[in-house]
């Protein structure tokens, strides 16, 4: 069976490429030009680890297509719709890219096709896009599920291959019967398939996502209770962690969630909520609570510096986590445009070299963690790259002339930076600088 895609931004592109590494053909489609030119000759646009390689393989085998005119999804029986669902400034979500994709596409029908939806989109959309067919000649060959993903950027490839469920919201046996093939290579490895209503599957990927920043916000207000409380926020996540029924992921505080989904979904679950009448009190205070901490600390954090008289701050991590380039909503642009409000020379470095830095602030970033240090009066750690994780306390004890550290995600041991004479702020914990 050959597979369809349109749209080769993030989860276009890894859908695609996994599946051609499980054996499918697959043929992506894109407006742009010129990102179909670079993925033809294996140039991906994204910082994903391990895609490349599997891009490569495919390519090389033939397995995948990249073409800009839909035609060449003709006869594929399953098409996915992986293209941007960009917010509105009210937290709804931008449908304009899907709809065009989706009208292109039912124009081409001549045979029983499933169309699944793959981009995040809102509570209702498959059933909008069953009833914006529904005076079309094709209509009848149509059949619409929803297919959310929960790929974690820096993780995709493997998130893809290895899901803790696949969940398949669909409205007619013909579909069902066709996912059960895309999805064959996961029921043999015992990967549970959700099978749904569409609107099921529309509310568990929001539910989800909203539910992890719940999680990411109300662990960073324990880790300020922490602070007042002089207890340690790793030693309370992992009692409280332990307890089953609630688990060990997504209790890692730190300088508050970012990054194209957790804000985006939350807004847009929350504007699902108001245009329902639905008073959900819960799921509207994590975008407040998470933007309070970022404000909240970069307040502390230009206190802090200007206290000891700091001018130049090194900051190190602009993406918003590790193992990705990406800066989307990241919570390091309010902060790093917090310092250079305030008057500070901010050496900006992030491993990752990411473009899209330019895109937010008029100065460049430096080539290596060193550099950023070189003139610096104190330091910023904003990501938990591995790369910082291995740098040692002399180094920063070394460089840093007013030798203090602002450790956003608890990535070092105080007590190794005591040692050496540097203040160290972490978050959770007893504070001495
Ligand atoms: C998130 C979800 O985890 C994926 O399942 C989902 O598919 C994806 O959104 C999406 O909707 O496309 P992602 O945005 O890549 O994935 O990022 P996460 O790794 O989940 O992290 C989100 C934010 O929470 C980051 O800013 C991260 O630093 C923060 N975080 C996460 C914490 O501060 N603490 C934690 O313990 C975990």
């Amino acid at each position: 069976m050959e597979i369809g895609v349109i749209g080769v931004g993030y989860v276009g592109l890894v859908t695609a490429t996994c599946f051609a590494y499980l054996g499918f053909k697959v043929r992506c489609v894109d407006v742009d030009p010129d990102k179909i030119h670079n993925l033809q000759n294996g140039r991906i646009p994204i910082h994903e680890p391990g895609l490349e390689e599997i891009l490569h393989k495919a390519n090389k085998a033939g397995q995948v297509l990249f073409a800009t005119d839909i035609n060449e999804l003709k006869n594929c029986k399953v098409i996915f719709l992986a293209v941007g669902t960009p917010p509105n400034p009210d937290g709804s979500s931008n449908l304009t890219f899907l709809t065009q994709a989706f009208d292109d596409l039912t124009n081409l029908l001549t045979q029983d096709t499933v169309i699944v939806v793959k981009s995040t989109v809102p509570v209702g959309t498959a059933k909008m896009l069953r009833e914006r067919a529904s005076g079309r000649d094709a209509s009848n060959l149509l059949h619409i599920v929803s297919n959310p993903e929960f790929l974690r950027e820096g993780n995709a490839v493997h998130d893809f291959l290895n899901p803790d469920r696949v969940v398949v919201g669909y409205e007619s046996d013909l579909a069902k019967s066709i996912m059960k093939e895309v999805y064959a290579p996961f029921t043999s490895k015992d990967i549970p398939i959700v099978w749904t209503c569409n609107a099921s599957a529309e509310l568990i990927k929001y539910s989800a996502n909203a539910y992890l920043a719940m999680r990411v916000a109300f662990i960073n207000e324990v880790s300020d209770l922490c602070e007042q409380a002089n207890a340690d926020i790793s030693e309370v996540t992992r009692g409280v962690g332990l307890d089953h029924r609630i688990g060990r992921h997504y209790l890692h505080p730190g300088p508050g969630f970012g990054g194209s989904c957790f804000p985006k979904d939350t807004l847009s679950l929350v504007h699902f909520a108001n245009q329902r009448g639905v008073d959900a009190k819960i799921i509207k205070s994590i975008m407040p609570s998470n933007e309070s901490r970022i404000k909240s600390l970069s307040e502390e954090m230009c206190r802090l510096f200007k206290e000891h008289g700091c001018k130049v701050i090194a900051f190190l991590g602009v993406t918003f986590k590790a193992n990705t380039d990406d800066m989307r909503d990241s919570p390091t642009i309010p902060m790093i445009k917090a310092l250079i409000d305030n008057g500070f020379e901010v050496m900006a470095y992030d491993p990752s070299k990411t473009e899209q830095f330019s895109q937010y602030f008029n100065i460049g970033l430096q080539n290596s963690a060193e550099e950023a240090l070189h003139r610096a009066d104190a330091a910023v750690i904003a990501t938990e790259w591995s790369e910082f994780k291995l740098m040692p306390a002399e180094l920063f004890a070394s460089k840093l002339k007013r030798k203090i550290l602002f450790d956003l995600r608890g990535v070092f041991s105080a007590e190794a930076f005591r040692a050496v004479g540097v203040k160290y702020r972490g978050i959770g914990r007893k504070i001495d600088a």
